[in-house]
């Protein structure tokens, strides 16, 4: 009940607040362009967004866009009526008394603000006589980092509303080569991909994409508020000379080290995972299902220790051990049965990891300790500091140490201290469906290690960068600049020492090649190396304390001013025409929720428990983008994405849903609809694909099943019915060679009676509600048990109600249902696969469709055709509560846009 209110409130709120914004179409953003320039992995990106106003009076135009989070802005600029208004880089202090000066005139302030896991968002407003126009131009600069073998160029392009001139150009420039070079992102499908053009040439690629305004309302994700998503330039250079590449310009030079032609040096890996009681719920679950994948990749001549840990510490074995298969087995069996419980004592854990690692030493081999929680130590030694201290003193810099925080109740701060102080880094995994994606991902990136000890070693050079590494993995890539000491190219001789598996290797070119960029532009590489140096001595800060720290953070702060960065210690301040108020950006932490209420127009919306800036809507925007919701700790505030939408478009204000700013970042994947059901955090039905299908019975006739299908644009789902025992396509997965089927029951009010998992070649798993039976050829082994099974590259977990299937790039529950005392099978897509290829019911797009206006309303126009429907309603059966939900029934044909042949399969 009070769930109830709340949402009505929330609604009013929505309302209230759409009709204070700025009203979008009084101004024109007639032409929008993003201008991207790599060369040698450093890229300057620039957007310029000219916007006209429309209006017979003054406006207030709004600029806001998103940057990747790894880059700096080093410059903003408008253009009003011939005039240039410069963004100044200042000292925070110094800018924090400007912001103060100017809330306390009652003036508003702007701020740069993190949204999601790679972006962060710029914004300011400047107001515009009538009929007159504004350009807005941001610069940002990134070094792009290797990960996993490749480059990423995140763009990401949300202009607000269709752009008749709207471009998107990228250009790289490397000398060494262009290996291969993709084009992914959600705004490379579908309408938009012709619109993207690549030509490669060797050392040059250029990637351009001008899309026309009609395009620009039509891809995935985009509307009448035009693009909304992501483009990501991927690629690699070649590499031949283990050397790598070495650039000069004006005294200063950069190198690239990347050598891949070495052998994998065999891992003594320890895992520590967090079971306290914090992890409950999904968490745990999605760390189990990451370490059983990250145990099947170990090499057999890897050794490994598994720990997990509350208050206690509970070992899978007390010292390391070979990761041959009986091993691997047992410890997967162990992590599969990781449950949550108890308090967090990291301190005692991380020893007990670093002891088993020091009590195994191997000669030729690299040891790797690996931390995963999702708090704060709260028993045992809790104090921070203490427990720094003592981990450095147990690992004495001899292997590094990663740190993983699990959401966003971890000190974030304290994890990455630890693992600077210890040669690692600290990594944050978003709490979200792919979150074992994403352990396994970081895992992957550590996986190969192929030196350790890396010296890089400059002859000729000074204010060199990190030159000490303590482990070089394999498609990752080590990065030096620094100055050529007098630019005096004939002693400079770079050379590289470092332990390959088993020998000392030197890697040393008498004749390397220095390349000169000289004519390109002479301060490039130069802004390299205060790139870097920069970023190096943040993380330098955080770890050191006194005057040592306060000298660090010196050098960084002048540093940053005389390059114009805007980094952690400076603002950037937008003075802007007289009589207007004055915008100071910050970048923010990582992880940092906005503690100061960035207060625009001086005003916050208070709600309980939560703070909704009034103006801090953002448009709900591709996979890529990471919405804000309330969950966990507060009542569950549900925005009904379709409401909310139409509420938008009427009044043309961007909203799609509420920030609280103090609660935590959850993805809801593109397309979802929110439905209003009582969150079960242990549980993913928040997050289950729009797309999933659900039956229920029809009341008269044949055996029907009813299945929903939910709505991208509008609040009600449509729903259509299937009479008989058909057999269903449900998912088909073509480049990964799986296909997934299902039989539906005889029963009048049930689902699926069976389920069978094509994959590889001549392997099936089938599942029914009694159990799971694996055929590998003519092998065939039956389970009915709760268990975990692998085959080949699935791996199945059977649980008391619901059975979970990841293969690749796939992740699907299949929920045991039941009504009345018959049980039947429920298939949900918890993940799609990457590939748009996949076809089946699970792969449905949600649907997209209008009301046509009548009373009663008795038609839906879908792809312009117009349907006939009846209201009616349906059972969620993708979710275990199983509510029942209003509807729009359609016949089948209708609601999925094919005839229904297309969904069935003649064989199981
Ligand atoms: C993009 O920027 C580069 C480098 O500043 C410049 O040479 C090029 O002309 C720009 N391209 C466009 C389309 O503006
Ligand atoms: C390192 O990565 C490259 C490219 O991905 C691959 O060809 C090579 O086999 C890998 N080396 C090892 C030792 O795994
Ligand atoms: C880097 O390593 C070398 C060789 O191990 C050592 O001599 C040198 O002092 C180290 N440099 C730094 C800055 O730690
Ligand atoms: C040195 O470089 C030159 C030109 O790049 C090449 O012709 C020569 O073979 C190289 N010498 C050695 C020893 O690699």
């Amino acid at each position: 009940m009070e769930r109830a209110v709340l949402q009505i409130t929330l609604c009013g709120l929505l309302l209230a607040l759409v009709t204070t914004l700025p009203n979008k179409d009084d101004w024109d953003i007639y032409s929008f362009h993003i201008n991207s320039t790599v060369t040698s992995r450093y890229a300057t990106t620039v957007i310029t967004s000219r916007v006209a106003n429309r209006m017979d009076e003054s406006k207030e135009i709004e600029f806001q866009v998103r940057i990747p989070k790894n880059a700096f802005i080093s410059k903003f600029r408008m253009f009003i009526d011939g005039q240039e208004y410069n963004g100044v880089v200042k000292a925070k202090e110094q800018a924090q008394q400007q912001y103060t000066e100017a809330v306390s005139r009652g003036q508003s302030a702007g701020l740069v603000s993190s949204v999601g896991r790679t972006l962060e968002e710029f914004k300011t407003s400047v107001t515009i006589a009538a009929h007159k126009k504004v350009t807005f131009e941001l610069t940002y600069e990134e070094l792009l980092k290797r990960k996993l073998g490749k480059y990423e160029l995140q763009i990401h392009a949300r202009p607000m509303q269709p752009v008749k001139d709207f471009k998107v150009d990228v250009y790289i420039n490397e000398k060494a080569g262009i290996n291969f070079i993709e084009v992914k992102g959600g705004l490379s499908t579908k309408a938009l991909a012709n619109a993207i053009t690549k030509t490669h040439a060797d050392k040059q690629a250029w990637v351009y994409f001008y899309p026309t305004e009609d395009q620009q309302k039509t891809c995935d994700g985009c509307g009448d508020q035009g693009m909304n998503g992501d483009l990501v330039i991927v690629y690699d250079v070649n590499r031949d000379n283990s050397m790598g590449d070495i650039k000069k310009s004006a005294g200063y030079f950069v190198h690239h080290f990347a050598p891949s032609n070495l052998q994998r040096i065999p891992k003594n890996v320890v895992f520590i995972i967090d079971q306290s009681g914090s992890m409950h719920g999904r968490k745990i679950h999605q760390t189990r299902i990451a370490l059983i994948h990250i145990l099947n990749d170990l090499a057999e001549d890897d050794y490994f220790g598994l720990i997990t840990f509350d208050s206690n510490i509970f070992h899978w074995k007390r010292e390391l051990v070979q990761a041959n298969k009986e091993n691997v087995d047992s410890a997967k069996t162990f992590a599969q049965e990781i449950r949550d419980r108890g308090a967090t004592d990291i301190n005692q854990a991380v020893l007990e990891g670093a002891r088993m690692l020091n009590a195994h030493p191997r000669e030729g081999s690299a040891s790797i300790l690996i931390l995963l929680t999702d708090g704060d130590p709260t028993t045992g030694v809790t104090n921070l500091k203490q427990i720094q201290s003592n981990v450095r003193d147990a690992i004495q810099g001899k292997f590094p140490l990663y740190c993983l925080g699990f959401g966003f109740d971890v000190n974030f701060e304290f994890l990455e201290k630890m693992s600077l102080q210890n040669n690692g880094v600290a990594r944050r995994i978003y709490e979200d469906s792919d979150a074992d994606l994403q352990l396994k991902g970081f895992y992957e990136e550590v996986a190969t290690p192929l030196l350790t000890d890396v010296s890089m070693i400059y002859v000729g050079g000074t204010n060199l960068t990190q030159t000490n590494f303590s482990h070089y993995y394999n498609g990752s890539e080590i990065v030096v600049a620094g100055q050529i000491t007098d630019n005096d190219i004939e002693t400079f001789a770079p050379q590289v020492v470092a332990i390959s598996s088993q020998r000392r290797v030197v890697f040393s070119d008498t004749n390397v090649t220095v390349e000169s960029t000289d004519g390109v532009s002479d301060s490039h590489i130069q802004r390299v190396w205060a790139y870097l140096t920069v970023k190096q001595l943040l993380d330098k800060e955080l770890q050191l304390s006194g005057p040592e720290k306060k000298n660090v953070k010196k050098e960084a702060l002048s540093l940053s001013l005389k390059y114009g960065f805007v980094t952690p210690l400076t603002s950037m301040v937008v003075t802007k025409p007289l009589g207007e108020n004055t915008d100071v950006l910050d970048k923010p932490k990582e992880g940092e929720t906005p503690q100061a209420t960035p207060s625009l127009h001086g005003r916050t919306m208070q709600y309980p428990g939560m703070m909704i800036p009034s103006r801090d809507f953002a448009l709900r925007t591709g996979p890529d983008d990471y919405p804000v919701s309330a969950v966990n700790t507060q009542p569950r505030v549900t925005s009904r994405a379709g409401t909310a939408k139409r509420k938008h478009m009427k009044s043309g204000v961007s909203a799609g849903y509420l920030r609280p700013y103090t609660e935590q970042v959850r993805v809801i994947p593109k397309g979802s609809a929110f439905y209003d059901m009582p969150i079960a955090l242990d549980d993913t039905e928040w997050f289950e694909e729009a797309a999933t299908v659900v039956p229920q019975r029809a009341t008269t006739g044949p055996v029907f099943h009813r299945f929903l299908l939910k709505s991208e644009n509008q609040s009600l789902p449509l729903c259509f019915d299937v009479a008989g025992e058909v057999l269903l396509k449900l998912l088909h997965h073509p480049t990964r060679e799986l296909s997934v089927n299902g039989e539906l029951d005889s029963v009048a009010h049930g689902g699926f009676k069976r389920i069978v998992i094509h994959f590889q070649t001549d392997q099936h798993i089938q599942i029914d509600t009694n159990g799971i039976t694996v055929r590998e050829g003519q092998t065939e082994t039956q389970h009915t048990g709760l268990d975990l099974i692998t085959a080949g590259s699935v791996t199945v977990i059977r649980r008391d109600k619901e059975i979970d299937v990841a293969a690749g790039d796939v992740r699907m529950v299949i929920l045991i249902q039941e009504k009345g005392h018959q049980q039947f099978l429920w298939p949900v897509l918890r993940q799609k696969p990457m590939d748009s290829n996949a076809t089946g019911i699970l792969a449905l797009k949600p649907a997209v469709y209008e009301e046509v206006p009548q009373t009663p309303l008795t038609k839906l126009k879908i792809s312009n055709q117009e349907t006939d429907v009846t209201r009616s309603n349906a059972v969620d059966y993708s979710i275990l509560s199983s509510p029942t939900l209003d509807c729009w029934l359609m016949s089948a044909e209708s609601a999925l846009q094919r005839h229904l042949d297309d969904f069935t399969v003649s064989q199981l």
